[in-house]
């Protein structure tokens, strides 16, 4: 919850997910697109949870089954809503008529395809409504590349109306002040103000900015509420998701370098929204976190890794060129090197496995050695079965561990092997053919071809 005092006025979220992602070009609908390893409705709908809002409603479209999963997904109570046809923003809205009418002092519209606002400026724009005192508070920003973006035009600091990119004249084009979309309204006069927007445009499209007009002509007052540019980015098309991407990404370096990571080269390392990196870890260049990944203190990501749903325990080494996937559980002291693929494993304290090795569905004991190019057979192309080492044990390099199959505490695996069957502790487990040497036989052979 945010330091503010809404003196217990009630709020309802609504949040606009309905349109087409023409723009996008994508099978997909837009708030579906990930940022930093989550959607950017999940990114909305988080940022709405921590500012407290009482409700959330979100505005899908029809056919829309992938946004409703995803948003109960994140915010479980969250109500839906559905826009049949798609006749802009008021429109939109107006979806939420019901729950608009059940009486709730703040609304707050966000949009879904404006993912990095934070919790704070929600707070801002509620605080600027002073307790119904303006009936609608639009959210601007200042931008030196407005085209696209409806602009807020102003008089003596009063905003007078929001002018449509599209149907902006060349002057108001010139300005600088956008709009981000967002806005806040009274929620006891929010339902006649949207009821009077019509659709007189180029789009013949229900446009929300023209709710400040709406507003003013009823004598109500309105205002304006101003947000950093980095944060009321719209997405629309692949490059804007590029550079919300970018944007989040500085956002969250700028976050685990002051938890006191180092970055060695933070503009190569891509982060996921919830990657916990602990104190004094070094990330070298070129690494990328999927989601759910925990580093433990003192721990070094060298170069060309990546992890995804992994935890990494203290003071271990990953990489260069480790791929760490899903279930991944590393505890401390643990050396991954180059060219090792780790999945749904448990991996013992002080354990090392450097080269070239897949460990897939088992559990490595504490200090035991994985050899160079050692695989555990895992799947039979129809189920996985597991593998386990216990500690302490010597794995020589090139083996194949076909499992179910257990290696006992402190056992030994000869170089090359294929372990089809347990092995008991402190044993030698070896499965190849015996070496032979036929002595003269090479000398003898080259002699009969040359005759
Ligand atoms: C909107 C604003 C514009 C602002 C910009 C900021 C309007 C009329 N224009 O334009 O002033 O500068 O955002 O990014 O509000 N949506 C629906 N149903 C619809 C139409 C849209 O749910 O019928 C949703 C979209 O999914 C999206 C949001 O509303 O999340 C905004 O719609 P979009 O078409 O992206 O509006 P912009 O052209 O970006
Ligand atoms: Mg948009």
């Amino acid at each position: 919850m945010l330091p503010l005092d809404f003196q217990g006025r009630t709020c309802l979220a609504i949040v606009l997910a309905a349109g087409e992602s023409s723009r996008m070009r994508s099978a997909r609908p837009k708030v579906l697109h990930n940022l930093a390893g989550r959607s950017m409705l999940a990114h909305v709908l988080s940022s709405l949870m921590e500012a407290g809002a009482d409700r959330t409603i979100v505005i899908v479209g029809p056919n829309h089954g992938a946004v409703v999963a995803e948003a109960k997904a994140i915010a479980r109570d969250a109500e839906i809503a559905i826009q049949t046809e798609r006749l802009g923003t008021a429109h939109a809205v107006l979806a939420a008529r019901e729950a608009i009418a059940r009486g709730y002092d703040d609304l707050l519209i966000v949009f879904a395809d404006t993912p990095l606002v934070r919790p704070e400026t929600f707070a801002k724009m509620r605080k600027a409504l002073g307790g119904g005192q303006n009936a609608v508070v639009a959210l601007g920003f200042k931008t030196k590349q407005p085209a696209g973006y409806g602009r807020l035009i102003l008089e003596d600091g009063a905003l007078k109306a929001i002018r449509e990119d599209r149907e902006a004249s060349e002057t108001e084009r010139n300005i600088e002040i956008c709009n981000a979309g967002l806005m806040a309204l009274d929620g006891n006069r929010a339902l006649a103000l949207l009821g009077a927007i019509g659709n007189a445009n180029s789009q013949k499209e229900y446009y929300l900015t023209d709710i400040i007009t709406v507003a003013r002509s009823s004598g109500l007052d309105v205002a304006a509420a101003i947000a950093a540019e980095d944060e009321v980015l719209g997405v629309n098309d692949r490059a804007q998701l590029a550079a919300a991407e970018a944007n989040l990404q500085a956002r969250l370096r700028a976050k685990a370098m002051r938890g006191g990571a180092t970055l060695i080269d933070p503009s190569s390392v891509t982060l996921a929204f919830d990657t916990v990196l602990g104190r004094d870890v070094v990330v070298e260049p070129h690494v990328v976190f999927g989601r759910g990944v925990s580093v433990g203190e003192g721990s070094f990501i060298r170069s060309f890794s990546h992890l995804e749903g992994a935890a990494v325990g203290q003071n271990a080494i990953i990489g260069p060129f480790a791929r760490l996937r899903p279930g991944a559980d590393l505890a401390h002291d643990v050396h991954i090197g180059n060219f090792v693929e780790v999945k749904a494993s448990e991996v013992g304290a002080g354990a090392k496995i450097n080269h070239l090795s897949y460990i897939g569905d088992a559990s490595i004991g504490a200090k035991t050695n994985i050899g160079a190019g050692t695989i555990t057979c895992n799947y039979d192309g129809f189920s996985k079965f597991r593998t386990e080492v216990g500690a302490h044990a010597f794995i020589g390099s090139n083996s194949a561990l076909v499992a179910p199959v257990k290696i006992g505490d402190g056992a030994y695996i000869g170089s090359g092997s294929v372990i089809t069957q347990d092995v008991a502790p402190d044993a030698l487990g070896l499965a190849r053919a015996r070496p032979i040497e036929k002595p003269g036989w090479a000398k003898a052979f080259r002699e009969k071809k040359r005759k």
